[in-house]
C-alpha cells in the first residue's frame, strides 16, 4: 500500500478500517454540516501573496505558546473516544506528537486516562476540561491533572448540549435503534477485521478513562450520550471560570470562541488565551467558518492573551493563512483523527511529517521565513 499523500487519502483509509458508527462520529458534523464544510471552504478561499527573491534558504517554524516549545505552531486538538479508533488511540497520538516536538491536548471523554497518557509521553499533554455538574468530580480530576504535571488547561465552553448531528442519529450513536438497527451496527463492526483485532479485542479496556467511576462502559456510544445530556452543565456562566480558576493555578485557555464580546468576556473573567473555534462544525450548524470570526477576535484581544484557532486546517497553507490572520498556533482535531483510525500513531507522524513539509513550503513561497513574522502582508 502506498504512502497517503495527504489527509483526505487518510480520510479515505479510515473510512474503510473503522465500524459506520465511529467513522460518522469522526467525520460528521451538526445538522446540515453547513459549518462543518465552510471551515475547510473558508481556508480555500483565502488567496496568499505570492513573494520571490527573499531569501528563503532557512525557514522557522519553531514557537512558544504558554512556554511549550513547539516545533511548529500545531497542537492536536482534544479529540473525545480516540482510543476506540486505534489500540490505545490517546497514548499513540501524544507520543506521535511528541516525537514531532509538538504537544497534544487531552479530551475530557478520552479512552485513555490523565494516568496512561501521562505515563506514555515525557511532556504531559494539555487537558480539555467539560464541565459537569458534580463539581467534586471536577474538583478530582483538575487535581489529578495538576499532580500528573498538565501544563494548560483547555475549558471547552461551546458544548453545553451536544449539536444536532444528524449523522449521529442515523448511525446510532446517539441512541434510539431499533433491534434491526443494533443487529446492522453489529454486523458492520464484524466487517472491520483490523479494528476488531487492533480495537475491539486489542485495546481494552473500553472505558472512559477519566471518567471511569461516572460511565464506565464506551462501548455503546449511546449509553454515553445519555449520560453527557444527563451530566453536562448547562447552567454554566463566565462566572464558572472563576471556580476553575479556583482549581487550576496554570494557564486556561477557553475553547470555543466565536464572537467577539465573548472573547472579551473570556479575558475579562481571568482566561490566558482562547480557541476560536466552533467545535469542528459539531455544534451550532450556521455560524461562520472559525477562520472567518479570526481576525476581529485576534484585533480584540491578541495583544492581551493567546490567541489559538482550529477548524477546517488540513494542510500547511491552512497554517500559514491561520497565522497570517492572527493566530498565535492551530490545533488540528480530524487531520489527525484519521491517520490514527487509518494507521495508528505510525499514520499521526506521517501526517505531521506531512504538514511540517507543507507548512514549510508555503512559508518560503511567500517569501516569510519565520512564523513570528506571518502576519496580513501574507495575504492578497
Ligand atoms: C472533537 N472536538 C472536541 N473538542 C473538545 O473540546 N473536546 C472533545 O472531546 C472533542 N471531541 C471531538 C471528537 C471528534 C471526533 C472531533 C472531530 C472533534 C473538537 C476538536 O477539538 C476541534 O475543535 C475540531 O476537531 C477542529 O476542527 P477540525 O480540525 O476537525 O476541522
Amino acid at each position: 500500500m502506498t504512502l497517503p499523500a495527504c489527509v483526505a487519502d487518510y480520510r479515505a483509509l479510515a473510512k474503510r478500517r473503522l465500524p459506520r458508527l465511529l467513522f460518522d462520529y469522526i467525520d460528521g458534523g451538526a445538522y446540515a454540516e453547513i459549518t462543518l464544510r465552510r471551515n475547510v471552504e473558508a481556508f480555500e478561499a483565502i488567496r496568499l501573496r505570492q513573494r520571490v527573491m527573499r531569501d528563503v534558504s532557512n525557514i522557522c517554524l519553531a514557537t512558544e505558546v504558554f512556554g511549550e516549545a513547539l516545533s511548529m505552531p500545531v497542537v492536536l486538538a482534544p479529540v473525545g473516544l480516540s482510543g476506540m479508533y486505534a489500540r490505545r488511540g490517546e497514548v499513540q497520538a501524544a507520543r506521535a506528537a511528541e516525537a514531532a516536538g509538538i504537544t497534544s491536548c487531552l479530551s475530557t471523554v478520552s479512552i485513555c486516562s490523565l494516568e496512561e497518557v501521562g505515563a506514555g509521553v515525557t511532556r504531559p499533554p494539555w487537558f480539555q476540561l467539560y464541565m459537569i455538574k458534580d463539581r467534586a468530580y471536577m474538583a478530582d480530576l483538575l487535581a489529578i491533572a495538576r499532580e500528573g504535571g498538565t501544563p494548560v488547561l483547555v475549558f471547552t465552553v461551546d458544548l453545553p448540549m451536544p449539536g444536532s448531528r444528524y449523522r449521529e442519529v442515523r448511525s446510532g450513536m446517539t441512541g434510539g435503534l431499533s433491534t434491526w438497527g443494533r443487529i446492522r451496527r453489529a454486523f458492520d463492526a464484524g466487517r472491520r477485521p483490523d479494528w476488531l483485532l487492533d480495537v475491539y479485542l486489542g485495546g481494552r479496556p473500553h472505558t472512559f478513562g477519566n471518567l471511569v467511576k461516572a460511565v464506565p462502559d464506551a462501548r455503546d456510544p449511546s449509553e454515553f450520550w445519555v449520560w453527557v445530556k444527563r451530566n453536562f452543565d448547562t447552567a454554566v456562566t463566565w462566572d464558572d471560570l472563576a471556580w476553575v480558576r479556583k482549581h487550576w493555578p496554570g494557564p486556561i485557555v477557553v475553547k470555543g470562541i466565536m464572537d467577539v464580546e465573548d472573547a472579551r468576556s473570556a479575558l475579562a473573567s481571568g482566561a490566558d488565551g482562547l480557541v476560536v473555534s466552533n467545535h469542528g462544525g459539531r455544534q451550532l450548524d450556521g455560524v461562520p467558518a472559525s477562520v472567518e470570526a479570526l481576525p476581529a477576535i485576534a484585533e480584540a484581544v491578541g495583544d492581551k492573551m493567546t490567541v489559538l484557532v482550529d477548524g477546517g486546517i488540513r494542510s500547511g497553507l491552512d497554517v500559514v493563512k491561520a497565522l497570517a490572520l492572527g493566530a498565535k498556533a492551530c490545533l488540528i482535531g480530524r487531520a489527525w483523527a484519521y491517520p490514527l483510525a487509518a494507521r495508528g500513531g505510525t499514520g499521526v507522524a506521517h501526517m505531521l511529517e506531512l504538514l511540517r513539509q507543507e507548512t514549510i513550503t508555503a512559508m518560503a513561497l511567500t517569501g516569510c521565513t519565520d512564523v513570528h513574522k506571518a502576519g496580513r502582508d501574507l495575504l492578497v
